[in-house]
């Protein structure tokens, strides 16, 4: 293939693209939400050398369509709810080929590129209520956005010169505060910054998993009295576990008190500052000394793409900026240098034009869309809730919050927590493979959970539905199984079995009118016919779930 590609080749290639990239989305709904890459697929993935000559663009896109497109990670369907991964907006889609089309560099310039993504951290720093003199900064996703932000709390509160020094020249120990409930990326970023995990006071939470906010007064006032230095207050706007929103007015007084950075993981929860249900809760994002906020997240908008905001620009600047004060480019407007750079405020140099998905996508939904896309997923977390609550067979694990639901199968007389934990790991475990729905787990205060996290704009009651009638058959399909092979152990062992395997074969199967008497929140019955319109299991997927049949009864009879 010649690399001088003619207009007609580019177009026609490309209208193959749009063809491949039509279909996936369109019938991504009629399709399995997972499939795992089969065995013999992987293993030609793992062996097949790097193509010794180019190879043509048909059989290049037909590899595409027969290999790579039949095995997404599963986000782009409308039963994956699955921990924070959201189906991507289709402008944002068209955004990162454009931007892929032009190519630049984002660390600076006086090109298109660099507005826009001024443009749209400008749009962000509004929403969030930041004053105009902060600054923004496209990057990777929250785990990025953390670790900017971090690295330049670390810069203004260690008092030592960090970047000469490192952090030998401290005279006393560092501290960070976070509670239980903070996303692992903050540890990771403590870490990396080379402060240890040591450094990090674990605040306890409340009965609604939020910040003890008096506790964080005790632990800062504490570390002062021994002479240790408080650098940051990691505050959640949205765990990932339950959604919960830390008392973000409260923690800051705190660290305003204290003289101690706060830092707000806003990477999924931000978003819902354009909820009415939410906007008082998360209006205190705005006193935070630098908050993290996940476009690709509750956005829609195709990853990667996450937004680090700090307060204190300058401060930003001087933890990263790394040219000669007298090369810096102090906002030449006309020239070819441009506003000041953006890779003088991060650490990466090279930056790709990630603001134009999300520029397209906030242009697809507009604010109002976006503000109707959140409220209705948080609709559904609280329909996904009543189902649980009026479920007999279900328990909800935590009160929903914004739109993340907990809940798992119940216990059954005196099945113990192990038990529990065994047969909804199972069955989360047929649920992901048989295709019907996708969710994922965590633990909440040590005990296991199925976890609906719904940032998903395709996701109708209908799928839920379809996904509690899923969790509901498997559940009974697991409960008899576990029966029969308690009875056939007993059979062939003529021994005693251990205690939970009894326990969970005393109930074989469901009372056959059990789904009948279930109680749908949904008085008018809108969404029940549709559980007719439940997805066959693709055959990959009916292998993957008999071979795990096979393991679930090899591993009871084992026990
Ligand atoms: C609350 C929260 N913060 C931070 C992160 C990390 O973001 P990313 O995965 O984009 O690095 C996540 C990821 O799910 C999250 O849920």
């Amino acid at each position: 293939m010649p690399h001088n590609w003619t207009e007609e080749e580019i177009r026609r290639v490309g209208y193959h693209v749009v063809d491949l990239i039509a279909e996936h989305l369109t019938r991504l709904s009629d399709e399995p939400v997972f499939r795992p890459v089969p065995p013999e697929l992987q293993e030609h993935f793992h062996s097949t050398p790097a193509p010794a000559a180019g190879e043509s663009p048909d059989g290049i896109l037909r590899e595409f369509r027969d290999t790579i497109a039949p095995f997404p990670f599963g986000n782009g369907h409308p039963r994956f709810w699955g921990w924070v991964n959201s189906p991507p907006s289709v402008m944002g889609i068209f955004g990162d080929a454009l931007a892929a089309a032009m190519n630049p560099s984002c660390a600076g310039g006086n090109h298109a590129a660099i507005y826009v993504e001024r443009q749209v951290v400008g749009w962000f720093r509004d929403l969030l209520g930041l004053p105009r003199e902060a600054k923004g900064l496209l990057v990777s996703g929250g785990s990025m956005a953390t670790l900017t932000a971090l690295a330049v709390a670390r810069h203004v509160r260690c008092g030592v010169n960090v970047r000469a020094d490192g952090l030998r020249g401290a005279e006393q120990p560092f501290s960070f505060y976070l509670s239980a409930e903070s996303h692992g990326c903050v540890r990771k970023a403590i870490e990396l910054l080379g402060f240890g995990s040591a450094s990090i006071r674990t605040i306890p939470i409340d009965d609604d998993d939020r910040m003890n906010v008096a506790a964080l007064d005790a632990a800062l006032a504490g570390d002062r009295a021994n002479h240790v230095t408080p650098i940051a207050v990691v505050a959640s706007a949205g765990t990932t576990n339950t959604g919960a929103i830390d008392d973000l007015a409260a923690i800051a007084g705190t660290c305003r008190r204290h003289q101690v950075w706060l830092h707000v993981d806003a990477a999924y929860g931000g978003p819902a500052i354009l909820a009415d249900a939410y906007v008082d809760r998360l209006r205190a994002l705005a006193e935070a000394d630098s908050v993290a906020l996940d476009p690709h997240k509750w956005l829609f908008v195709p990853v990667e793409a996450g937004l680090v905001f700090v307060r204190d620009a300058e401060a930003m600047r001087s933890a990263f900026s790394l040219v000669p004060p007298y090369l810096r480019t102090d906002g030449s407007l006309t020239g070819v240098g441009g506003p000041i750079w953006f890779s003088e405020f991060g650490f990466q140099q090279t930056r790709g034009f990630r603001a134009l998905k999300v520029w397209m996508a906030m242009k697809e939904f507009g604010l109002a869309g976006y503000k109707a896309a959140i409220e209705a997923n948080v609709a559904l977390a609280a329909y996904l809730a009543d189902c649980v609550r009026a479920s007999s067979e279900l328990e909800l694990m935590a009160p929903p919050g914004l739109s993340v639901v907990c809940f798992r199968v119940a216990g059954r007389h005196n099945e113990d927590e192990g038990a529990i934990a065994a047969i909804n790991r199972t069955l989360l475990d047929r649920l992901q493979l048989g295709g019907e729905a996708f969710l994922s787990s965590t633990e909440l205060r040590g005990r296991f959970t199925l976890r609906a996290c719904i940032v998903n704009y395709r996701s109708t009651r209908q799928d839920i539905d379809q996904m509690l009638s899923a969790v509901r058959r498997l559940a009974r399909t697991l409960r008899a199984d576990a029966h029969l092979v308690g009875r056939r152990a007993e059979e062939d062992l003529d021994e005693e079995l251990p205690l939970d395997v009894v326990r969970v074969g005393e109930h074989p199967g469901a009372e056959p009118d059990e789904e009948a008497e279930e109680h749908h929140p949904d008085e008018d019955g809108h969404g029940r016919g549709d559980r007719r319109r439940e997805v066959r299991p693709h055959r990959a997927n009916r292998l993957v779930h008999e071979q795990a049949e096979a393991r679930d009864h090899r591993a009871l009879r084992a026990r």
